[in-house]
């Protein structure tokens, strides 16, 4: 429940990268032994993926720092139960098939925001040597003698780009990844690894050079997950809805370049300063065109978010989806909220105005937090269901927009009438 209307303004400290975090524990996989993670976000996906590394055998202690221990693998399946909730699981396939040579995994389904087929996994797994059958929705992998080789991408795919890259460092050979995806999140992972002896080449770069080592073992020191900068995008986006003057902290601001370059398109104020990044709104919001790309284009997990920002300015904007086929679900809520948004296939029409509170309905993790800056945005109450989205990818969302001035509240479902829900807000005072 949101209270919207007024400005945002103060410091935010941003936490670990969600999209990092979760390749990283589950790179550990690789390296029997403990292993000591800082940084690492408190969410929902990464408790999830803590349980699901548990269930197949590696225990978990979390605190300042997230160790797991490795040791043993007593079991090499990620369940429907699992993968349906958490797409990322998917991601066990390669650390699974290098370390015990075998793998079964739910095929993932799909999602609100896209089908997410994951074929260049398979077949980037398939060139280092694995062999595949799907069978009962899951696919059942073995991998007898894993050895390097030449993987070209038919798109840029993220996780694909990771899966591989985990199985390649245990192949024998040199294995190089053509296409591959160039996300800082990309360049953590190939760190984390490279600390548990990996040797790879071009981390951040389109074309990966891994030479296959026989074993790795745990770091000596933990390793400090990157900042995520898409809160940190979502923080900024906060300053340009409410008109205020947010600075995200303990981020690196050269992961925030496109972001920065839309935000200041539409005409605010941004400084960048060390580990710092600061966004002031000091006139009306300007339209912008935008369009989705691989990194290091603009991010689809910061698209929604834009679009709550072109809700507002003077003009028309658009916004192209390029990476997702369904990804623009919190456009409909917008409209419930005033906007005046048409859409063309992937395509986004903006006519910007003013927004008004309304109950709206959550659909996918970046839609959420689209719809929470417009309820920051439009005076009144607003009220954002099926907020468990959020919960998976934000630390903290309530009590950080508290800091920095908002008046937001979870209001349970037994909470539901009105009085109680000025209540929640009015805490937040
Ligand atoms: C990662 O998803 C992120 N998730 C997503 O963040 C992010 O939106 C996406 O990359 C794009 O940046 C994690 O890192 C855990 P892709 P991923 O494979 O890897 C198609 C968030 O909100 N494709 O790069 O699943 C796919 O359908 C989440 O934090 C294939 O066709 O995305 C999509 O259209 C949402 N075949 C496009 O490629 C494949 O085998 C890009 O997907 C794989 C992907």
């Amino acid at each position: 429940m949101i209270d919207g209307g007024r400005p945002l303004e103060g410091q935010v400290a941003v936490s670990g990268s969600k999209n990092a975090a979760l390749p990283i524990l589950i790179a550990t996989l690789l390296a029997p032994g403990e292993h000591r993670l800082a940084n690492v976000p408190d969410l929902a996906d990464t408790s999830s993926t803590l349980s699901l590394l548990g269930r197949i055998g590696c225990p978990s202690l979390t605190g300042t720092h997230v160790r797991v221990d490795t040791t043993r693998v007593a079991y090499w399946e990620a369940p429907y139960d699992v993968v349906r909730k958490m797409r990322a699981s998917v991601l066990v396939l390669g650390p699974l098939l290098a370390r015990c040579g075998k793998a079964v995994v739910s095929l993932p389904g799909g999602c609100a925001i896209g089908t997410r087929p994951i074929d260049q996994h398979l077949k980037g797994l398939e060139a280092l040597g694995c062999r595949f059958r799907i069978e009962g929705g899951n696919v059942h992998g073995v991998a007898d003698d894993l050895r390097g080789a030449d993987v070209h991408l038919d798109m840029p795919t993220v996780t694909g780009t990771e899966n591989i890259l985990m199985a390649a460092v245990l192949a024998r050979g040199t294995t190089r990844i053509h296409n591959a995806a160039r996300e800082p999140e990309i360049v953590d992972l190939a760190n984390f690894l490279k600390g548990l002896g990996a040797q790879i080449e071009g981390a951040g770069s389109s074309t990966l050079v891994i030479e296959g080592v026989p074993r790795l073992t745990p770091a000596s020191r933990p390793h400090r997950i990157i900042p995520d900068r898409i809160e940190a995008g979502t923080w900024l986006c906060a300053a340009a809805v409410t008109g205020g003057d947010v600075t995200v902290t303990d981020v690196e601001p050269g992961h925030l370049e496109a972001i920065g370059a839309k935000l200041a398109e539409a005409g605010c104020e941004i400084e960048a300063a060390g580990t710092t990044v600061r966004v002031r709104r000091t006139g009306p919001l300007r339209p912008f065109q935008l369009r989705t790309l691989p990194y290091p284009g603009f991010p689809t997990d910061m698209q929604a978010q834009l679009m709550t920002v072109a809700t507002l300015a003077n003009g028309t904007s658009t916004l192209e989806e390029t990476i997702f086929e369904n990804r623009l679900l919190h456009a409909a809520e917008l409209r419930r909220m005033g906007a005046r948004i048409e859409e063309r296939g992937g395509m986004a029409i903006v006519h910007g105005g003013t927004l008004s509170a309304a109950a709206v309905m959550a659909s996918d993790l970046r839609a959420s937090a689209a719809l929470v800056l417009a309820g920051l945005a439009a005076p009144g109450l607003t009220e954002v269901l099926r907020i468990y989205h959020l919960d998976r990818g934000y630390e903290d969302l309530v009590g950080k927009a508290r800091k920095l001035g908002a008046r937001i509240g979870r209001v349970s479902d037994g909470e539901r009438d009105h009085d109680r829900m000025l209540a929640a807000t009015a805490a937040a005072a």
